[in-house]
């Protein structure tokens, strides 16, 4: 499969991803997974795209304005990285991770919308069929193992979930307990 037919597999596997977070109502359990499962594909997709895809293209671009699109893929993904991180910070699942995955949502379609209009048309200007062809088998052996590294990562519980928000209210109704006990003392 070449380069950009691959890229967009995963994106579209992302975007429908993406699209199951309106559906959820903030504190839905079904979040805390789509966190994990679109935190896990994005790192996967940005540490390929950004050790094999982009620097090809930096430095075949024909000119500075070409490379200032690659820059600002580049600066895209960094946001994108720190929003993750945000969300992979034992939060609890409550309004505000609701609203964090719904700003990574929209700054990953953007991003990809941009991919795949600029970024893709410097990519056929700059390599051509068998290249994108090459690169494609390359990216998509890196990405094998990526990905079983990052299951085995996960089963050993090295990702924290959120905390639920009925931990929150359990806490609060135990302090009230705890006060009333310790005025009738
Ligand atoms: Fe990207």
């Amino acid at each position: 499969m070449d380069v950009l037919s691959l890229l967009k597999q995963d994106h579209r596997q992302v975007s429908a991803m993406i699209d199951s977070i309106q559906k959820c109502d903030p504190g839905d359990e079904r979040l805390v997974e789509l966190g994990r499962q679109i935190s896990q594909a994005l790192t996967i997709h940005a540490e390929l795209e950004e050790k094999l895809f982009y620097p090809e293209l930096r430095d075949r671009a024909g000119d500075d304005e070409e490379r200032v699109d690659v820059f600002e893929a580049f600066t895209e993904h960094d946001v994108v990285k720190h929003l993750i991180s945000l969300l992979n910070s034992a939060r609890r699942n409550d309004e505000r991770f609701k609203a964090e995955l719904q700003v990574l949502g929209e700054s990953v379609k953007h991003h990809v919308a941009e991919e795949e209009s600029t970024i893709f048309s410097i990519a056929r200007e700059v390599l051509d069929e068998s290249e994108l062809e090459e690169l494609g088998e390359k990216m998509s052996a890196a990405k094998q193992r990526l990905m079983r590294s990052s299951s085995h990562a996960s089963t050993n519980g090295k990702r924290k979930s959120p905390a639920k928000k009925t931990t929150r209210k359990a806490n609060g109704k135990n302090a009230a307990r705890r006060k009333t006990a310790a005025k009738r003392r």
